[in-house]
């Protein structure tokens, strides 16, 4: 079986390309290496598998359709690609639209050229907008997201049924929350105060520190992933959203104090306003992909950030 990971070289890609050549599944990856953050830590990321017989690298952004086309003989598509990050998306939001929307319109039409009818999405917690309710559950509407990046997110969500239905292709479409752990982004909170704490630098924290984000380690991730895979070959008709969380949010104060204290460092914070376009919490219900996948969070957030910080250690 050949399943093409788009965004192969990124933080949660290359942890999922490992795991479905290990599970010898052959692999074909496209990434366009983006300025998101630097080439070479993409490079990095697949070092371990990027000479594997079963993998094929595919360097092209998925704005080229014309290249995509190029691929056959693919029996999967787990559509991982996009620019991510809500504060760049505000400044930027154009840049989201090509990178989110286009060019998921551009691997629905591929997957319906090429008659490939299993397709998993990768979504996030942030289409859940800043809801009153907690925890989040896929039946909560979410019609009104709060930043770019939320909306491109959502946009691909509907764009995906309209394809599931005209075209009937099984689809999950998986909201990921916070996903963090060896490779995190740079950008992210967890990989910036540990690089920052390190440089004996300040640490910013936006807001009174009580905003919360449901935190999940990345192997949790790809398990989510992994399962919803399996779901969809065993499975016909097949159109489903899930949070892939780990329902059980942190406060951001509560971070800041486990990464000092797990780094025997003096605290320096300095406060900031909160953006408008950050949510005040996320907090998955993983009930639904408990019960349809089987999907249960192993990773406690304390381990988690131990073993990002050793991983921090000794290759950043
Ligand atoms: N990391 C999280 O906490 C999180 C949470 C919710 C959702 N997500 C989603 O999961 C997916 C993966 O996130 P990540 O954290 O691994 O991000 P990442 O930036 O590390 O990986 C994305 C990869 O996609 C590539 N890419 C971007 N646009 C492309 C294009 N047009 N053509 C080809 N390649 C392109 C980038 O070069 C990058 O390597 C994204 O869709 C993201 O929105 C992530």
């Amino acid at each position: 079986m050949k399943i093409l990971v788009t965004g192969c070289a990124g933080f949660i890609g290359s942890h999922l390309c490992e795991r479905l050549l290990e599970e010898n599944y052959e692999v074909v990856g496209i990434d366009n290496f983006d300025d998101f953050y630097s080439r070479d830590l993409k490079e990095r990321n697949i070092k371990s598998f990027r000479n594997n017989t079963s993998f094929e690298l595919h360097e092209f952004d998925l704005l080229n359709q014309d290249k995509l086309n190029e691929l056959e003989a693919i029996d999967v598509v787990i559509h991982l690609a996009a620019k991510a990050g809500v504060r760049p998306s505000i400044v930027r939001p154009s840049v989201y639209i090509d990178s989110n929307i286009k060019s998921t319109q551009n691997v629905l039409d591929f997957l319906v050229k090429q008659n490939i009818t299993k397709y998993v999405f990768a979504s996030s917690s942030s289409i859940y907008g800043n809801k009153s309710k907690i925890p989040f559950t896929e039946e909560d509407e979410c019609n009104y997201p709060i930043s770019p990046y939320a909306y491109t997110k959502k946009a691909c969500e509907m764009m995906n049924y309209t394809y599931h239905y005209l075209h009937q292709i099984d689809t999950v479409n998986l909201r990921f929350f916070t996903v963090f752990g060896p490779r995190q982004r740079p950008d992210l909170a967890i990989h910036k105060f540990v690089s920052k704490i390190k440089n004996n630098q300040p640490i910013e924290m936006y807001g009174n520190g009580k905003s919360a984000r449901d935190y999940t380690f990345i192997s949790d991730t790809i398990e989510g992933i992994c399962l919803s895979l399996d779901y969809l070959l065993k499975n016909k008709n097949v159109f489903e959203n899930f949070n892939i969380g780990n329902h059980y949010p942190i406060t951001l104060e509560k971070l800041i104090q486990s990464i000092y204290s797990e780094l025997k460092s003096t605290p320096n914070v300095v406060i900031k306003d909160m953006n408008k376009a950050e949510v005040d919490i996320t907090y998955a219900d993983i009930s639904k992909a408990r019960k349809l996948l089987g999907y249960q969070p192993r990773v406690e957030f304390e381990e988690g950030i131990r073993k990002f910080i050793s991983w921090h250690e000794k290759y950043i």
